[in-house]
């Protein structure tokens, strides 16, 4: 089977969305307008905002409170779309209730409460898995049929770049050591688990950063280290829109992949024999494709995805620990 078949192909499930922000919104006209899946129930800490979130995405339940989402029969799959620092508590709550759960990125706030959730989905035999919609899209299943081909020859480096000019505001999560804010959870996550899924985990992490006033990450530069001769070059910023580009290059060869590379978007490959070969973007939208393999997972009866492995995402948490203690970034309580 391909890897991002249509989404349209995955079996209904009937989604509960927990929160009711940004980018729930996005994923609830991803869903709605592409898959087969009916969105049932949207739960959100105030009344208001989950009425006003039902209308404008034609939802028919609302819960004020996430238990009351989590409990309610009709939700087969439960989307977390809370900050960082809400994802353990709200996966633990959605799996204490026997659903399936899909958990925005960064998937907790470090490796050790991603495993606590693995190991409460394990027990519980549902599947969870992080919402990385980057490994689910069209061009990145083509990234990977010409990189295993051989087509660019044995990789040695590998570049992704994540910057956006984000609002300035001490009192936005994205500010807010608490809510595990900062750039690198945010968006740095994307160039990290680009290269983990690309070169697999690094044996070495080496980072340099720059904080904001309120002492989370603002900037930050990463070098990851594969045996004697790959390297991937990472950066994220919060203060800047940057190009957002990403490229892998090799013995025989290399990949441009156009911004935004972690969105629904175009490649080039260039050989050193001078063959050229071009992706075409398929389409703007593509939070879809992680919600029809959620689907497609939950039909089979397994727990995992084998595109966003259990171990895939602790990796990918531990490679954003190690950062984050090299730039001296530590949320409370941790
Ligand atoms: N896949 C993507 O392209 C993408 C894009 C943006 C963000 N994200 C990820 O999605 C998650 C949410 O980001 P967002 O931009 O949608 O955030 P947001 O607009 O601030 O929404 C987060 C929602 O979480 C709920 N919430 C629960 N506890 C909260 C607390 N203590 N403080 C604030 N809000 C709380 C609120 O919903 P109620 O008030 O309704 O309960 C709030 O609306 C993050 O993990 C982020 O990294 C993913």
């Amino acid at each position: 089977m391909a890897r991002t078949p249509d989404p349209r192909t995955a079996p209904p499930i009937r989604w509960g969305i927990l929160g009711a922000g940004g980018i729930a919104g996005t994923f609830a006209d991803a869903v709605a307008e592409h898959t087969r899946a009916q969105l049932v129930a949207v739960g959100s800490r105030h009344r208001d905002r989950a009425e006003r979130f039902a209308t404008a995405h034609h939802i028919p339940t609302t819960h004020v409170g996430y238990r009351q989402l989590v409990e309610d029969p009709q939700v087969d799959a439960v989307y977390v779309a809370t900050p960082h620092s809400e994802h353990k508590e709200h996966a633990l709550l959605a799996i204490a209730a026997g659903k399936h759960v899909l958990v925005e990125k960064a998937f907790t706030r470090n490796a050790a409460e991603a495993q606590e959730v693995f190991d409460a989905a394990r027990s519980a035999g549902v599947f969870v898995m992080e919402a990385m919609w980057t490994r689910f899209l069209p061009h990145v299943a083509a990234l990977h049929q010409v990189v295993d081909a051989g087509e660019i020859g044995d990789v040695l480096s590998l570049i992704a770049d994540h910057g956006q000019l984000l609002p300035h505001d001490p009192r936005n999560r994205l500010y807010a050591p608490e809510l595990a804010g900062g750039a690198l959870l945010d968006l740095g996550v994307y160039p990290v688990s680009f290269a983990h899924d690309f070169l697999g985990v690094p044996d070495s992490v080496t980072a340099v950063g720059q904080l904001t006033e309120t002492g989370v990450d603002g900037q930050v530069s990463i070098v990851l280290g594969y045996g004697e001769r790959t390297q991937a070059s990472l950066t994220t910023t919060m203060w800047a829109r940057t190009p957002t580009v990403a490229a892998i290059s090799g013995t025989e060869g290399f990949i441009s992949v156009a911004g935004s590379f972690y969105a629904p978007t175009s490649f080039r490959l260039q050989r050193h024999d001078g063959r050229v070969w071009t992706f075409e973007n398929p389409g703007r939208k593509g939070l879809q494709y992680e919600a029809a393999e959620v689907a497609r997972r939950v039909a089979e009866g397994v727990t995992e995805s084998p595109l966003m492995t259990w171990d895939d995402t602790i990796q990918v948490m531990r490679t954003l620990d190690e950062v984050r203690r090299q730039v001296g970034v530590a949320y409370p309580g941790e």
